[in-house]
């Protein structure tokens, strides 16, 4: 049976002291041995605070991107796969579509990504999705799929066993438009397909999660879909009711 996983992205969002009241209020939120597996995603330069503020707790911490060249070097401003496994994190989101369309991430780069965050014993978060204007031409498949196959090229599937997907429509990300649960689950049964054309063992282990708009008030009926395994929460994760309601709904 496949654990489900609720991953909160911060994005830029945050102070120290904005930080430590989120996370005081959301251990209080939490049950303290949930039956899901939660993770926050801080800004980087907040990730060793928010590690130590949540020593003790069952939630784990991931990073928002990664450097896609592997071991260190001559590259200003980034950080490394192994930089982040050496300060405690546990996931990487990888090719968020903000990341794709702002600072021009291509699939081939964001498979690089995915590679340097395996090979450092860390869990990606793979981001496909479409945009407005291609699931109104009726190429919402096509698009996932070349999003996963760059990944594919890449690596062979015996390396992906702990690949984690996301689902994110564009037009649903901070829209509080919500794909409903059956057009999610179209794409996320096409995903896992998608893997199974590859390695049936693979697809029936990897999780695919699903994100874009979820809060509350929708999240019990998103995860009860058969092929949605939790979910990447944006806005809502900034409110500690918010989120620990939707860890809950996931449970
Ligand atoms: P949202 O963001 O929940 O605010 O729509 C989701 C995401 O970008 O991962």
């Amino acid at each position: 049976m496949r654990s489900k996983l609720v991953a909160g992205n911060w994005k830029m969002h945050g102070s120290r002291a904005a930080i430590s009241d989120l996370l005081a209020a959301l251990k209080a939120e939490l049950p303290s041995e949930p039956r899901v597996d939660i993770a926050v995603f801080p800004s980087a330069v907040y990730l060793a605070d928010t590690r130590s503020l949540l020593s003790g707790s069952p939630v784990a911490i991931g990073a928002q991107n990664v450097c896609e060249k592997p071991g260190e070097g001559a590259y200003t401003g980034e950080v490394s796969a192994q930089m982040l496994a050496d300060i405690g994190c546990r996931y990487v989101i990888v090719g968020h579509s903000e990341r794709r369309a702002m600072y021009g991430e291509s699939s081939e780069l964001v498979a690089s990504k995915v590679k340097c965050v395996l090979d450092a014993g860390l869990l990606p978060i793979l981001c496909v999705g479409e945009s407005e204007a291609d699931r109104d031409a009726g190429r919402t498949l096509e698009v996932v799929a070349e999003q996963i196959q760059a990944v594919f090229d890449l690596l062979p599937v015996s390396e992906l066993a702990s690949l984690i997907v996301a689902y994110e429509p564009v037009w649903a990300i901070g829209t509080g438009k919500t794909a409903t649960p059956a057009q999610a689950q179209e794409v996320h049964a096409f995903i896992r397909g998608l893997v199974a054309e590859r390695s049936t063992e693979l697809a029936a282990g990897i999780r695919i999660l699903y994100g874009g708009s979820v809060k509350a008030a929708n999240a019990a009926e998103l995860f009860s879909q058969a092929d949605i395994d939790g979910g990447l929460v944006g806005g809502a994760s900034l409110n500690a009711q918010e989120f620990s309601a939707i860890c809950r709904a996931a449970e």
